[in-house]
């Protein structure tokens, strides 16, 4: 019987036994602004189903990392639905077509997995003839067990726009206990469990537009899936893809982790197959580069770790466990994402601090659900608001099964419809904002531009000045003008760079380029018009402000540098998360898991330091990924295999994909200098740092204000540091000798009490008004007097900065006299607010001209309560 493992390697043996170049999985982040997520194996190829890019090679096969989450609540329920799956496919550009593709996936099923041919079924779309044919004639397949089925079956499509195709699908029947009878069909009702689906073969030849209509695609492809974990099932003879020997270790550390066992009860295989699946969706998604947050795919994350907590919970485990999954899943899965390894720490502490937090969400939640209910129950409500419990799940992540439990055990009413109700509201919200993405990703002008010229040659790398023809004008409502040329040195804003500044010009326009912008590598310089007219044809002379270039160059290079530096001294595990370059400084944003110290940051700043002082020689090359991947190429997400790519090596240290600009010589970046460091999401920090003359004027600033500082000290600056100890110390000291004598004068104060006392009720009263105490001078005298006194009543007042009262009684009186109730006689008439302990209360009051008022009252007071 076949292992996982061996599935997966066995597929890609065996296209490349049918000359396919195996591609290593891309990121579940997708290098396309469309989507979100990588939902298939052939999302990084979109661009050559389209033809917008030419293939690297015409056959490749690879197992691609997939997520999709539409159906979330069914992942645990069920026997199939999973977030994370493995996706195992062929993919033909413009190569091989309808033929070789079925007859292939017909002898890899029937001759490599070994599974039954008379157990396997075949659905092709409702006109294509064609296929039908192949699977009969060249593949003996019987036609009593090939099914024709509409578009909601049979055709394939990554989005409603793009390449899309008719495909054909190979089931396998697990017989009549998974539902139907003797003579059931796929399609049939109640079979839906008996037909499984394992493996799709797509014929790619159309593209929908966004009217709606198809267009042929310049080529015919293929593009098949096949669902690994299903696979497995159908080969290892599983009733469902948890029990196979992908995931079952998977299952039985959730169990161990909340010491559960697997088939106890269904609600407990449901949690742990939530558990299982989500653990690895989670590891996953963290090892791409996503970081929980409230939006985007960080939200999807989120939501996906939240549930595998919460079902922790429903088995019982209120610790942290989940986190502690990673590391299984990291063993489980290493061998065919070897990178997973080396990231295992960060991706763990990541979970950490997410399961920690919600943790203390679901405690909380827990909490402010009860108040509610408490409140419900005051208003004589026996339900609880659907806009409350929505409110519970949106603002504070808390699930509504966990309203509704707690609810149904406090006898309360909560009413699912009107939270579905609600949280289709919402949906509806985020639809609208996905759209916007949508439009962003398809901006229509370059569609339309590009199909008739093409892209801008861009000549920047080796030239500041060129001479190119104008192709097109727009103008913006501000006056200003967007201009593309046949070429152009200027460099387009991209991998975090921005646009070069510069001037265009000819005898009848002078033009200053604000910024530059690229999409689809057409480059649009966006020009304030200094004088004359621009026209369609002409042609002029571009030239890059040189300056302004060799500023962003230093800072760019640099980025470089820090970000090898920081993985050597924080460790692998740092991956760039961001970067912005501009001529004043570089911001470079990195997965790690803390803050940096004083001496880490000090660490990289000097390694990059050392290294600009080697003066080493940038060299750029073009490689294709493969070799740059051998040369130790820090890859980023969104670097796609097969491409050539461009290599931006510091020999001895750093090696990076990158397609900015940078300086001939590591020794031109001059001085670096770390700005600041600080966290901006769980697990993510940025760093802030400045190059060149930038850092040198920072470091000069820096140090002028030490020197003013060590002029007001009058010292040295040398000597600045042990001048600003001596000062501390003796500013310490004479903080310690004025509280002694306020002490002292405290205590005269209070004796001088004394010649004034009043004796009301049989009670020593000690009343006075001060100007100059403060607060705690009154404290003082008044615990002076109570020292001493065993029957007496201290009431002061003092103006100092703003009018106060404090009252002070004996501890012997406080049965009968309430500090508080005393003082707060003087608050309400001075119109100010005061409490306190039965011995000591205090308040503060705002019209000074009723104190005298206020004493009376208080005198008046202790005599009646005699
Ligand atoms: N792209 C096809 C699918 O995902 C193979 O089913």
């Amino acid at each position: 019987m076949l292992t996982g493992n061996e599935i997966r390697q066995k597929f890609i043996e065996f296209f490349e036994s049918k000359a396919h170049k195996h591609f290593e999985s891309a990121s579940l982040i997708p290098d396309d602004p469309t989507l979100l997520l990588t939902v298939a194996g052939m999302v990084p190829f979109k661009p050559y189903f389209l033809g917008q890019k030419e293939a690297p090679c015409p056959r490749v096969t690879t197992y691609q990392k997939c997520i999709r989450t539409n159906d979330l609540e069914n992942v645990g329920r069920t026997a199939r639905h999973h977030t994370f799956f493995e996706m195992l496919g062929n993919f033909s550009f413009g190569d091989y077509f309808k033929r070789e593709a079925i007859v292939w996936s017909w002898e890899f099923v029937t001759e490599v997995l070994g599974l039954p041919k008379d157990k396997l079924w075949v659905t092709v779309f409702t006109t294509d003839d064609e296929a039908e044919k192949i699977w009969i004639e060249d593949c003996h397949f019987p036609k009593e067990r090939i099914v024709r089925m509409g578009e909601s079956e049979n055709w394939w499509a990554a989005g409603p726009t793009g390449s899309c195709g008719p495909c054909s699908e190979i089931h396998v029947d697990l017989g009549p206990e998974y539902g139907g009878d003797e003579n059931s069909k796929i399609g049939d009702e109640g079979t839906d469990n008996r037909y499984i689906e394992i493996w799709n073969l797509v014929f790619t030849e159309w593209n929908r537009m966004e009217d709606g209509h198809l267009e042929p695609l310049p080529k015919k492809n293929i593009d098949t899936g096949a669902g690994l974990e299903r696979i497995a099932a159908m080969v290892q003879g599983k009733s469902n893809n948890f029990e196979t020997d992908l995931l079952f270790p998977l299952v039985e550390e959730a169990g161990r982790l909340t010491n559960s066992k697997y088939h106890e009860s269904p609600e407990k295989d449901f949690s742990l197959k939530v558990i299982t699946d989500h653990s690895r969706a989670v590891t996953f998604l963290i090892h791409d580069g996503v970081i929980p947050s409230n939006e985007g795919r960080g939200y999807v994350l989120r939501r996906i770790l939240r549930r595998a907590v919460r079902h922790g919970r429903l088995l019982g485990q209120k610790e942290l466990f989940l986190y502690k999954m990673v590391k299984k899943v990291v063993d489980q899965f290493a061998i065919a994402y070897p990178d997973l390894t080396a990231n295992l720490e960060n991706i763990q502490k990541i979970v950490k601090i997410e399961e920690e937090k919600f943790s203390n969400t679901l405690d909380q939640g827990i909490q402010l659900v009860n108040e509610q209910i408490e409140m419900a129950l005051q208003a004589g409500k026996s339900s609880l608001d659907g806009e409350i419990t929505f409110k519970m799940y949106d603002t504070y992540g808390f699930p509504y099964e966990l309203t509704e439990e707690i609810c149904n055990e406090r006898g309360i009413a909560v009413s699912q419809e009107e939270f579905l109700a609600k949280m289709e509201e919402q949906k509806e919200k985020a639809r609208s904002a996905r759209a916007v993405i949508m439009e962003k990703g398809q901006d229509s002008f370059i569609e339309e531009f590009y199909d008739k010229h093409g892209v801008t040659e861009f000549t920047g790398y080796h030239s500041t000045e060129e001479k190119a023809k104008l192709l097109n004008i727009r103008q913006k409502e501000d006056g200003t003008l967007l201009l593309i040329f046949d070429k152009t040195p200027f460099y387009g804003e991209s991998g975090g760079q921005v646009g070069d500044h510069g001037s265009i010009s000819s005898e009848a326009f002078q033009g200053k380029v604000l910024d530059v912008k690229k999409q689809k590598e057409i480059f649009t310089h966006i020009v304030e018009v200094v004088s004359g007219e621009a026209e369609e044809g002409k042609e002029y002379t571009l030239t890059v402000d040189s300056k302004y270039r060799a500023a962003v160059s230093k800072n760019h290079t640099a980025t470089h540098l820090l970000h090898k530096a920081l993985r050597e001294v924080l460790g692998t595990h740092v991956q760039q998360a961001g970067s912005l370059v501009d001529s004043e400084k570089l911001r470079f944003d990195f997965s790690h898991y803390e803050a940096m110290t004083e001496e880490q940051i000090q660490e990289v700043e000097e390694r990059v330091n050392e290294k600009i002082s080697e003066a080493i020689a940038v060299e750029v090359s073009h490689k294709t990924m493969e070799e740059a991947k051998a040369c130790g190429a820090m890859m980023l997400f969104g670097d796609k295999y097969g491409d050539v790519v461009r290599v931006v090596h510091v020999p001895g240290f750093s090696t990076e994909l990158c397609g900015g600009i940078h300086v001939e010589n590591i020794g031109h970046i001059g001085l670096f200098k770390i700005v600041s460091e600080g966290g901006i999401a769980a697990g993510v920090r940025r760093i802030e740092a400045k190059t060149g003359y930038e850092a040198y004027r920072f470091v000069e600033e820096n140090i002028g204000m030490l020197k003013k500082t060590a002029k007001l000290l009058k010292t040295e600056d040398s000597l600045l540091l042990e001048k600003v100890e001596k000062v501390l110390q003796e500013e310490k000291e004479k903080a310690r000798e004025i509280t002694s004598l306020k002490d002292k004068i405290a205590k005269q104060e209070a004796e001088a009490l004394y010649t004034h006392a009043l004796e009301i009720a049989d009670v020593k009263v000690f009343m006075a008004k001060y100007e100059d105490k403060s607060m705690d001078d009154l404290r003082k005298m008044i615990d002076f007097v109570k020292d001493k006194e065993e029957n007496a009543i201290v009431v002061l007042t003092s103006t100092f900065e703003k009018l106060s009262f404090a009252v002070g009684v004996s501890k012997a009186l406080t049965g009968k006299y309430k500090a508080g109730n005393l003082v707060k006689i003087a608050a309400e008439i001075t119109g100010g607010k005061g409490g306190g302990k039965p011995d000591f209360a205090q308040a503060g009051g705002k019209d000074k001209s009723k104190i005298e008022e206020a004493m009376e009252a208080i005198k008046k007071a202790i005599k009646e309560n005699k």
